[in-house]
C-alpha cells in the first residue's frame, strides 16, 4: 500500500517509504549521486538518487523543469536538506513531461514574468504572496462570522455610479448600457435594513485609466454595512478588523513573509487604539515646517543610499566580467538586475519628491488627499491612522454631513503606515432624504437614478454606516510590496490584462 503525503507533512513520516505528487523545482548533481527538488504546493522537498540506482539515474538525470512526477522512496532527516527532510527514491513516475520552461533561474523582467504570470505562480515569491493573501481573506470572513454578520452577494451588474462617473466600466446588457459594481454598498444599505448587521465580499471595478503602484482595475474588496451605527462605531469595528489580519499574518505567515524579506518589526509593533486626526489636521501636517524638514533630510538620506547603490553596481558588474563559472554569472546577473531596479526606483522618486514636497506645503483645504500626500502623512506613524471628517467637496454623494459643521462630512480613511497610504474608506451615510438629494445634485447625479436607493431614507431610515477595505493593499502593505498587482493572481490594470 502506498502511503500517498503532501511535502509539509514529511516529518510525521521519517524512515517510512512514502509517496509525494508534485513538480520538478530544480536539480542539482554532484557527479554520483542527483538532488531533484520537488515543490508540491505545500513545500518543497529534496529527492535524491544515486547513480548505482542505473536507469532511475538517467531518468532523473533528463527530467526537465517543471515536470510532474510521482515519486516513492524513504523519508530521511537531513538538516541541510530545505525542510530538514530528504527522499532517498525508489520509485519515479514521470506525469507530465516539461522541456524548456520559459521561466528559468536567469532572472526575468517583469514584464515577461507578468506576460508568463499563469507559470510564474508556480514559484516561491508568488506563492508567499497567495499564501498571505489566504489568511487576510480568511480571516476577514472569520472576523464578521464570528461577530454576527451575514454575508450577502451585491450585484456586479449594476446600474450607475456607486462611487465616482469617471471610473465606471460600461458593458452592453442586452442592448441596454449596464455597469460593473465599483461598489457593493448601494445594495448593501438596502440588506442592513433587512438584517442588520451585514457584509459583501468580492471583485469590484474601476477604469482608472492611470499607471499607479495601488491601483488595479478590477479588485477584491469587503464591505460591511452596519444598521444604526455611528461613526465611531465603524471606526472601532475598522480597527478590529485590521489589528486581527495583522495579527493573524504574523502567526501564520512567517515562512512567507521572511521569504519575501519583509521586515516585521514594523508589523509587530503596532497597538491599539490606532491614532485619529481629522483631515483639517491632516492638512496641518501636511503643511508644516517640521513636515517640510523631515521631507528634505529624508531626501538627502536617499541621495546617499542611491550613490552606495551605484558603488554596487559597479563593483558587481567589475565582478560579472571577471566571473567564468556560469552559475555565479546567473547569480551576479540577478543581483544586477535586482540592483538596477531599486536604483530606478530611489532615481523616479528622488525626481518625483520635490514636486511631492511641494503640493505638501502648498495644500489647499478642500481638496481630496492625493497619493503622495497619503505616504507623507502614514509616514509619520508607526500604526494604521485614520483620517476623519473630510470636505463634502470630495467625497462621495452618500457620505452624511456632519450636523456639527456642514463643511465636512462623517467619514474616514484608514492609511497603512510605511507609507502604503489608504487601505479602507468609509462613512456614515446620508439617512436623511432631502440632503441626500441635494447630495446627488451638487455631484450632477440624476435622483430619478436612485430611487430604489432613495426608498430607503422614506421607509424607516435609521443612521447607519460601513467601510470597505482593498484586499489587494492590504496584502501589498503586509508583505511589504512596492506594487499592487503582485498580490491578485491574475492583475487587471491601465497597462495589464494578459493571461
Ligand atoms: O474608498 P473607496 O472607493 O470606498 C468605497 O468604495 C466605499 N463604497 C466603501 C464603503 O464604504 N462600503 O474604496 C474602498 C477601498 C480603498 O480604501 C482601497 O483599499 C480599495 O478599496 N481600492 C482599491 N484597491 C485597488 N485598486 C483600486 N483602484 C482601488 N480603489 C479602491
Ligand atoms: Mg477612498
Amino acid at each position: 500500500m502506498q502511503t500517498v503525503v503532501t511535502i509539509k507533512e514529511l516529518s510525521n513520516h521519517q524512515d517510512q517509504e512514502v509517496t509525494i505528487r508534485g513538480w520538478i523545482y530544480g536539480r542539482r548533481s554532484g557527479g554520483k549521486i542527483i538532488f531533484l527538488l520537488v515543490r508540491d504546493g505545500t513545500g518543497i522537498c529534496q529527492c535524491v538518487v544515486e547513480a548505482k540506482a542505473g536507469q532511475l539515474f538517467e531518468t532523473a538525470e533528463k527530467l526537465g523543469q517543471e515536470s510532474s512526477v510521482i515519486i516513492t522512496g524513504k523519508v530521511r532527516k537531513d538538516e541541510r536538506a530545505p525542510g530538514g527532510y530528504e527522499i532517498l527514491i525508489n520509485n519515479l513516475n514521470i506525469i507530465g513531461e516539461s522541456r524548456d520552461y520559459p521561466i528559468t533561474r536567469k532572472s526575468h523582467g517583469i514584464d515577461f514574468l507578468f506576460g508568463h504570470r499563469h507559470l510564474w505562480l508556480r514559484s516561491r515569491r508568488p506563492t508567499a504572496i497567495l499564501r498571505v493573501r489566504h489568511t487576510v481573506i480568511n480571516t476577514t470572513r472569520e472576523f464578521f462570522n464570528k461577530r454576527g454578520f451575514i454575508l450577502v452577494d451585491t450585484p456586479i451588474l449594476t446600474h450607475g455610479a456607486g462611487e465616482d462617473q469617471q471610473s465606471l466600466f460600461r458593458t452592453d446588457f442586452f442592448g441596454k448600457p449596464m455597469f460593473l459594481a465599483q461598489t457593493g454598498q448601494l445594495y448593501l444599505e438596502s440588506a442592513c435594513m433587512a438584517l442588520g448587521k451585514v457584509y459583501c465580499f468580492g471583485p469590484t471595478f474601476r477604469a482608472e485609466k492611470s499607471k499607479t503602484r495601488r491601483h488595479l482595475a478590477e479588485f477584491w474588496m469587503v464591505e460591511p454595512e452596519v444598521a444604526f451605527a455611528t461613526l465611531d462605531e465603524i471606526m472601532e469595528l475598522a480597527e478590529e478588523l485590521v489589528f486581527e489580519i495583522v495579527q493573524a499574518v504574523l502567526s501564520k505567515n512567517m515562512e512567507e513573509l521572511t521569504l519575501l524579506e519583509r521586515n516585521i518589526e514594523p508589523l509587530r509593533n503596532i497597538s491599539r487604539p490606532f491614532p485619529r486626526i481629522t483631515y483639517s489636521e491632516a492638512v496641518e501636517l501636511l503643511r508644516s515646517p517640521a513636515t517640510l524638514q523631515k521631507l528634505t533630510q529624508k531626501m538627502e538620506q536617499d541621495k546617499q543610499e542611491l550613490q552606495s547603490l551605484i558603488d554596487k553596481l559597479t563593483s558587481l558588474q567589475i565582478q560579472f566580467k571577471t566571473t567564468q563559472k556560469e552559475a555565479t554569472r546567473d547569480r551576479i546577473a540577478m543581483q544586477i538586475e535586482e540592483l538596477r531596479e531599486k536604483i530606478s526606483d530611489i532615481e523616479e522618486h528622488l525626481t518625483n519628491q520635490p514636486q511631492h514636497i511641494a503640493s505638501a506645503q502648498n495644500f489647499v483645504w478642500g481638496n481630496d488627499l492625493g497619493g503622495s500626500d497619503e505616504t507623507i502623512i502614514s509616514e509619520s506613524f508607526s500604526a494604521p491612522v485614520f483620517i476623519t471628517k473630510y470636505p463634502v467637496q470630495a467625497k462621495a454623494f452618500y457620505m452624511k454631513t456632519d450636523p456639527a459643521d456642514p463643511r465636512v462630512v462623517l467619514n474616514m480613511d484608514m492609511l497603512a503606515p510605511e507609507g502604503y497610504g489608504e487601505i479602507i474608506g468609509g462613512s456614515q451615510r446620508e439617512d436623511d432624504l432631502n440632503m441626500l438629494i441635494q447630495r446627488m445634485h451638487e455631484k450632477n447625479l440624476n435622483p430619478s437614478d436612485y430611487e430604489w436607493y432613495l426608498d430607503l431614507r422614506k421607509y424607516g431610515t435609521v443612521p447607519h454606516g460601513g467601510f470597505g477595505m482593498g484586499i489587494e493593499r492590504v496584502v501589498m502593505w503586509l508583505c511589504g510590496l512596492k506594487h499592487v498587482r503582485e498580490t491578485i493572481p491574475f492583475p487587471r490594470s491601465f497597462t495589464r490584462s494578459y493571461p
